[in-house]
């Protein structure tokens, strides 16, 4: 296995590796971020057997040991299983998640105190600027946020969008068509009755990169790319509840 490296955005860099076993033919990528600024960051840390392959790679864009923030979508073994490795090489480096997540699961598994990111809070990384996103159990994970870019309207979005197959580092395609086969394929997501809002609430920030886990990046209107996911989720919930069902909990939750 390789890890390739491409800058998907100004000094956000993707470090993508694929796994040609993982639903073959087309096989599964899994990718990590790397934001740099005075503060870098990485958005995901790799699963923990992927560390040396992870490491490497982005040894070759900044030295490992200067890393500040150690950031993830989830708790999952992609998302962060290889988070006390990377502590344990960079030690000005802290975890950083939403208070769910830091109470839930990292205040006992994470070697090193955690930075706790209250819904909307930002991190100045001197040269950009992250904002986390609560997405509460969207697509999975009660502790599940999203992170957002602010000087390159980069969304970081994590399980999002997952498709399958090695595509390139940037497409300006049609993502949503491939994410709704993702979901027919894994059916990873927890459908729940906000799913779509909380979908849509990301539209709002209008990114113009979306940086996927799982797949390509995509460089467009990402607006109406979220919007179309969101829209899609409804319709899912939709069939599992029957429209009354929906309704009341559309209801019951306004
Ligand atoms: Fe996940
Ligand atoms: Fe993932």
């Amino acid at each position: 296995m390789e890890t390739k490296i491409s800058e998907i955005a100004d000094g956000i860099y993707r470090l993508s590796t694929y796994v040609p076993d993982i639903a073959p033919p087309a096989g599964f990528t899994f990718n990590q971020f790397l934001v740099l600024g005075d503060e870098p960051l990485m958005f995901h840390t790799g699963l923990r057997k992927m560390f040396a392959l992870n490491r490497d790679a982005l040894a070759r864009i900044v030295p490992p040991e200067r890393l500040r923030w150690i950031t993830f979508g989830h708790f999952e073994a992609d998302e962060c299983g290889a988070m006390n490795e990377w502590l344990a090489l960079a030690p000005q480096a802290t975890p950083a998640h939403g208070a769910t997540g830091c109470m839930v699961s990292l205040n006992d598994f994470a070697d090193r105190a955690s930075r706790v990111l209250n819904d909307g809070e930002t991190i100045d990384l001197g040269g950009k600027r992250v904002r986390f996103i609560d997405t509460p159990h969207t697509p999975h994970g009660w502790d599940a946020g999203v992170l957002y870019e602010e000087t390159t309207q980069t969304l970081l979005c994590g399980d999002l969008f997952t498709q399958l197959g090695d595509g390139p580092a940037l497409t300006s395609g049609d993502v949503v068509g491939p994410a709704i086969a993702g979901e027919d394929l894994f059916n990873y997501s927890g459908l729940n009755p906000g799913m779509g809002a909380t979908i849509r609430r990301l539209a709002a920030l209008s990114p113009r990169t979306l940086a996927l886990m799982h797949g390509p990046s995509f460089a467009g209107d990402g607006a109406a790319a979220l919007n179309a996911l969101g829209d899609e989720y409804d319709r899912r919930v939709r069939a599992s509840l029957g429209e009354a069902g929906f309704a009341a909990i559309q209801a019951a939750a306004a």
